[in-house]
């Protein structure tokens, strides 16, 4: 045996109970523990083996932190199937979350019991992997082929009950798995039940396979690893012998753990939960959270308000007029009646949130109570500065007073108060109830306490919370407007907005630069560039026909023509002529002559222009870690998880190349493409953005 898993018998009954914390993932001492278990309770001449978790869950998979590394035996398929083979009765109670090779250990036990609060599934297809030890084998089996689609290429969980409905587990009882396991035990032992092997029970399917391989690899938009599971499920159905469709399964599964989307897909699973622990904050208690205040009821305040109230934060919103009060509930309300239809909340809840734990008003003197303040008026500094030395009169000694600005300096915006430690930046994305991605801007002056508090709030209203030091644009926006830059340079320079939109969408973000610019309204851009036009460096190239599209009134979806042209009641946009002309017209004012650009091209200075800012962004103390970047840009700006962000994308690249392309564009424009010194740091070094994450 080993530590963590421990052997007891129960007369004849072995029990293993798992203990290796935090969620009993199969690491190496686990799965000998579970050989060694099964093979002492055989030679003890027991009955049945009881096998369950100890702590907060039954095995939640396998030990992620091992993949990449050499596998050490036992290996988990061999491991499943010598429990299968077992001649005794082998049992699992199953509570928490029994996930991937968790389930798979589950699945080849002979009878399974679950406590009514489990969850179960085969998550792999997120992490870049498949199942790998009979999950797409005995799954099926068990549910038929076309649940076990849905299962397995989702990588949904699956409560008790429908796992009950679908013969994944066999009783749901109320109990702690050791109590409920071992009454089923005893139960089956008592009605004298055979063991009964799932690789054993018969399986026939008429799925087109093809067809269904297509349709996932369709959805997952350039992801592979749920497609390639389809593949997985097949064999089970269409190989030999379940051993030979054992054998196809771990094929697949080594492929896909030899692919860079597996090494993205892992570097997002850690990333996402490393983002928010902060050495900094080690130790440091947040503020109390139990009221929020809103000012402006706009865009952006309703969904902050909606988000604040869907975690059961009561909102005291504050807006101009009354008019102004009515069209922010409207709003709100709207965005409730959205959760609603979803069946996220029930209508007593609607009536309670739009009720009482909501309160419009016009009077700064209403929020007295509030524990925290988030302002989301119009981005303005003489506005925003007005509205903090209103809240600094208003609000209670240590209330954190907090600004949604996109871009404004949180420094000035703190000075207009007489408690700048109080003041830090909660930067929302759009639209803010439905976006997963809360910068959290850290001011000169900003205390432990207030940022702590900007991340407790972030936790509750289930937001990835990233740490960002102030500039303009923080760690997103200036990184995309890098990016977007580009885009802009290479349409200029000749290649069009269509392709350019189609390339980055083939690479797997939900839009392209000209069209989410579109969807997000050009005027704000335009706006953004209108003010820093006057302190623009002289070595700037400035491409005009954005300019020229918005003087003509075009603001893209919000009046029906931008880049593309928009049809009442039609999904998305059509390219707009119009514009064509425009760009024509500014590459004759600038003397540019257009040339064809290769998709790979445009796709590579996209990337580069990217993953050169962020390496600024990084460099600069601006984001604290490249991960920190990573995950802004997963969550706030539709990069594709499987690249697992635009460093680690970098990363896989070679750092090398990128900098050799940088600086091979620097030749015609030395002053957009001047190389990240931390990049030419890294390359030097011969180390990669990912070394920085272990820092
Ligand atoms: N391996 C290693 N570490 C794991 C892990 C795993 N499978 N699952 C979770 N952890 C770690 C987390 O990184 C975290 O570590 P930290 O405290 O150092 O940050 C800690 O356990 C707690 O995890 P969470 O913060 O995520 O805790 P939650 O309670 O929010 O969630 C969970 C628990 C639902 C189990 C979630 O962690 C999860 O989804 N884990 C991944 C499950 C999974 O993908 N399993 C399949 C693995 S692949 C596989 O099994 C291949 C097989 O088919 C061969
Ligand atoms: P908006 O124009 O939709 O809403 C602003 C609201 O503030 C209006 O309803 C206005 O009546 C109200 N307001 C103005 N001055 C006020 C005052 N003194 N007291 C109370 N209410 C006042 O603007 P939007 O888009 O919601 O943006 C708000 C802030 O959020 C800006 O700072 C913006 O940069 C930032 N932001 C915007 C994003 C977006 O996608 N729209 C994304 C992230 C941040």
């Amino acid at each position: 045996m080993t530590d963590a898993i421990t052997y007891e018998r129960i007369g004849d009954i072995a029990v293993l109970k798992a203990q290796n914390p935090p969620v009993n993932a199969l690491g190496v001492d686990v799965r000998r523990g579970l050989l060694a278990g099964i093979e002492q309770a055989e030679a003890d001449g027991v009955k049945a083996v009881l096998i369950y978790g100890d702590g907060r869950t039954y095995f939640a998979g396998a030990d992620i932190r091992e993949f990449g590394k050499t596998p050490l035996e036992p290996y988990l398929p061999d491991l499943c199937n010598r429990i299968e083979a077992s001649p005794l009765i082998v049992v699992s109670a199953m509570h928490g979350t029994a996930l991937g090779g968790g389930l798979e250990i589950a699945l080849s036990s002979h009878y399974r019991v679950a406590v009514p609060s489990a969850r179960m599934g085969l998550p792999e297809v997120n992490l870049g992997l498949m199942p790998g030890a009979g999950g797409t084998q005995r799954l099926p089996r068990l549910t038929g082929v076309e649940a076990a689609i849905g299962i397995i290429t989702s990588g949904r969980q699956v409560d008790a009950t429908e796992a009950l409905e679908l013969g994944v587990v066999d009783k749901i009882t109320e109990g702690d798995p050791r109590e409920i396991g071992l009454a089923y035990v005893k139960e089956l032992l008592d009605a004298g039940v055979v063991r009964r092997a799932t690789g054993e029970l018969p399986l026939a399917s008429g799925v087109d396979f093809d067809a269904e391989y297509d349709r996932v690899l369709k959805k997952g938009r350039g992801q592979l690893s749920p497609a390639v599971a389809v593949r997985g499920i097949q064999a089970a159905v269409e190989a030999d012998s379940f051993l030979a469709g054992m054998k196809r399964e771990r094929e697949l599964f080594m492929e896909l753990m030899e692919t860079d989307q597996r090494q993205g897909l892992i570097h997002a699973f850690f990333s996402e939960r490393a983002v928010s622990k902060l050495p900094e904050l080690k130790g440091v208690e947040s503020r109390a959270l139990n009221a929020m205040g809103v000012i402006g009821g706009g865009t952006m305040g309703a969904g902050i308000a909606t988000a604040a109230l869907l975690a059961n934060l009561p909102v005291v919103l504050i807006e101009m007029t009354g008019e102004a009060t009515a069209m922010a509930r409207g709003r709100i309300e709207g965005n409730l009646e959205g959760a609603l239809k979803r069946g996220k909340i029930s209508q007593e809840k609607y009536d309670h949130l739009t009720g009482e734990a909501l309160v419009l008003s016009t009077d700064y003197a209403a929020l007295s109570d509030v524990d925290l303040v988030v302002e989301a008026v119009f981005e303005s500094m003489d506005v925003k500065r007005d509205v903090f030395g209103k809240l600094d009169a208003h609000c209670k000694p240590g209330a954190v007073l907090a600004s949604n600005t996109s871009y404004l300096d949180v420094d000035e915006i703190a000075a207009a108060t007489s408690r700048p430690q109080d003041v830090v930046g909660l930067h929302f994305f759009s639209p803010a109830h439905i976006m997963k991605l809360l910068e959290v801007v850290v001011a000169k002056e900003t205390s432990p306490e207030t940022l702590a508090t900007g991340f407790a709030l972030g936790k509750l209203l289930k937001k990835v919370a990233v740490r960002s030091g102030i500039c303009d644009g923080f760690i997103g926006n200036r990184i995309m407007n890098a990016y977007r830059r580009a885009a802009e340079y290479m349409v200029l320079d000749g290649a069009s907005p269509y392709q350019v939109d189609k390339v980055v969408t083939g690479f797997g973000f939900p839009m392209g630069p000209f069209a989410m610019g579109d969807l997000a309204g050009l005027d704000i851009n335009w706006a953004a560039r209108k003010r820093r036009a006057p302190t623009r460096d002289a070595r700037e190239r400035v491409p005009m026909f954005y300019e020229m599209l918005c003087e003509g009134g075009d603001f893209g979806q919000k009046t029906g023509k931008g880049f593309y042209i928009y049809e009442e009641g039609k999904r998305g946009g059509v390219p707009n002529p119009a514009v064509a002309e425009l760009i024509a017209k500014d590459q004759a004012q600038q003397g540019v002559t257009a040339r064809d650009f290769s998709d790979e091209e445009v796709l590579r200075r996209y990337m580069c222009a990217m993953v050169n800012e962020a390496a600024k962004v990084v460099g600069e103390g601006i984001a604290q870690r490249s991960l920190d970047v990573d995950m802004v840009m997963l969550f706030g700006y539709g990069f594709p998880r499987f690249f697992g962000g635009p460093l680690k994308w970098a990363d896989i690249q070679g750092l090398e190349a990128v900098l050799a392309d940088i600086k091979s564009y620097a030749r015609a424009d030395d002053f957009f493409w001047a190389p990240a010194p931390l990049l030419e740091q890294l390359v030097a070094e011969g180390k990669s953005f990912d070394d920085l994450n272990k820092g």
